[in-house]
């Protein structure tokens, strides 16, 4: 099989070091890459959100399948458009997009399947947006309804912060839901679904602030670990049965099936899981520790779902291991991002047992030096028999890498290794 994969971050590195383990993958391309995907894949400087030069650089290769990893290129309609060139592709429709792209049709999509999810409004206007805070409360939720990266959404107890980001979302042209904050742990769950069946992966947690305790603005993710030892017994299956399965036939019956991996993401409540909100694509950094574990090949899988063939009682294997990673942001994230900083000790990191470095953000300068080129650019993944080794496997890593500005937590996973995060009791029968 000869692979493309679109996207340039740390879940496509993670994407190509799971895809060259399959022994069905030939060949493997990436559009645009980065500096760390180079060693994985011939890189091509084609822009992934632009439909046409996608098809393209698809037929030029003549690619038996694209997977594409971001967002902007679904949002844009890139999946429509290989599918009418006939091309293999692993992503959702543009319309079956819209569970990401547009926080409002997902709440409709939920509703109208009866998935569980926090009461929500959609605001147009201040008014509309002060008579929600006021309905739900606080904590107050309010997100932009558009696509931000993971960081249009603010959590307050501040009822002037609440409404001053409602504010700047109209001030852009925009709507945003108002919604019931959920009380409990959050879990990542990602679904490779092929447009009727699906087949979860392991259940990842992710770090969105950017400081320790949780403290800061939002991020697309500073850490993640799986497998989460504390999740109650059953609450995967809960999820296929009470979300996915519910959402893939409301998806369907509206002429939107979903291909590609449905992530769920969720918060672990009293009343049970409960959605906070979809995403259309692989987690990043979840991903980096997922494909860590997973034995099944990945190409095959990934082939099976665009075909439609992964049938009902698809299931994967993982290894018995724990893995954790830890993200290096560049000086200014979130907010920015700085570039152009040298990044050393990669190889260093690499040389430890059980220690995996994945790129995101980072290029190549004109001495061939590797520097950083994003918010977040390196995942250092550590795998271990427990969390514990896990954890000091991806610190040691993280420790050997320098660049100026680095920003990283160190309290990744640490709760769960202490077993300090609690499922609230189950409240309802
Ligand atoms: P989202 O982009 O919807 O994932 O939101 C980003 C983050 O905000 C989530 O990962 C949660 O930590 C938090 N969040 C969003 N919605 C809620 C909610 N209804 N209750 C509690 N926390 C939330
Ligand atoms: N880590 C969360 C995301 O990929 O959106």
């Amino acid at each position: 099989m000869k692979i493309l994969v679109l996207g340039n971050g740390g879940r496509e590195h993670a994407l190509l070091r799971a895809l060259s383990r399959d022994p069905q993958v030939g060949e493997l391309h990436a559009a645009p890459g980065n500096a760390g995907m180079a060693d994985a894949a011939t890189l091509h400087p084609v822009d992934a959100a632009d439909p046409a030069a996608v098809v393209g650089l698809a037929r030029e290769l003549a690619a038996d399948l694209v997977v594409i990893g971001p967002e902007a290129p679904l949002a844009a309609g890139v999946a429509d458009a290989l599918r009418e060139a006939g091309v293999a592709v692993f992503g959702p429709s543009k319309a079956a997009a819209r569970l990401e792209v547009s926080k409002a049709f997902a709440k409709d999509v939920m509703t109208a399947a009866g998935v569980p999810t926090a009461r929500a409004r959609v605001c147009a206007d201040r008014a509309a947006a002060e008579a929600a805070l006021e309905e739900f409360g606080a904590p107050h939720v309010v997100k932009d309804d558009g696509l931000a990266g993971g960081k249009g959404v603010v959590v307050t107890e501040d009822r002037a912060a609440a409404l001053e980001h409602a504010e700047a979302c109209f001030a852009a042209g925009g709507t945003v839901v108002v919604e019931d904050f959920l009380d409990g742990p959050e879990v990542s769950l990602f679904v490779v679904c092929d447009g009727e069946h699906a087949v979860p992966l392991t259940p990842a947690q992710d770090f969105k602030r950017i400081h320790d305790g949780d403290a800061g603005p939002n991020t697309g993710g500073m850490g993640a670990y799986t497998p989460l030892p504390w999740l109650p017994e059953g609450f995967v299956d809960e999820v296929m049965d009470r979300v996915v399965r519910p959402v893939l036939a409301e998806m369907a019956r509206r002429g939107a099936p979903f291909t590609g991996v449905l992530f769920v993401g969720l918060a672990v409540t009293a009343r049970g899981p409960e959605v906070i909100e979809f995403n259309v694509r692989f987690g990043d950094p979840e991903t980096q520790t997922v494909l860590a574990r997973l034995q099944t090949p990945l190409g095959q899988l990934l082939a099976d779902a665009a075909a439609g063939r992964l049938g009902a009682d698809r299931t994967l294997e993982w290894s018995d291991d724990v893995a954790v990673d830890v993200v290096l942001a560049s000086a200014g994230y979130p907010a920015g991002s700085s570039t152009g900083d040298v990044i050393e000790g990669v190889e260093d990191a690499l040389a430890l047992e059980g220690v995996d470095v994945l790129h995101a953000g980072t290029a190549r300068n004109e001495d061939g030096a590797l520097v950083t080129a994003g918010g977040r650019v390196l995942a250092v993944v550590g795998r271990g028999a427990d969390l514990a080794q896990a954890r000091e496997r991806a610190y040691a890593g993280a420790e050997r890498i320098r660049f100026t500005g680095a920003q990283r937590r160190s309290d990744i996973a640490l709760r769960a290794e202490r077993g300090q995060i609690t499922v609230p009791e189950r409240s309802q029968a």
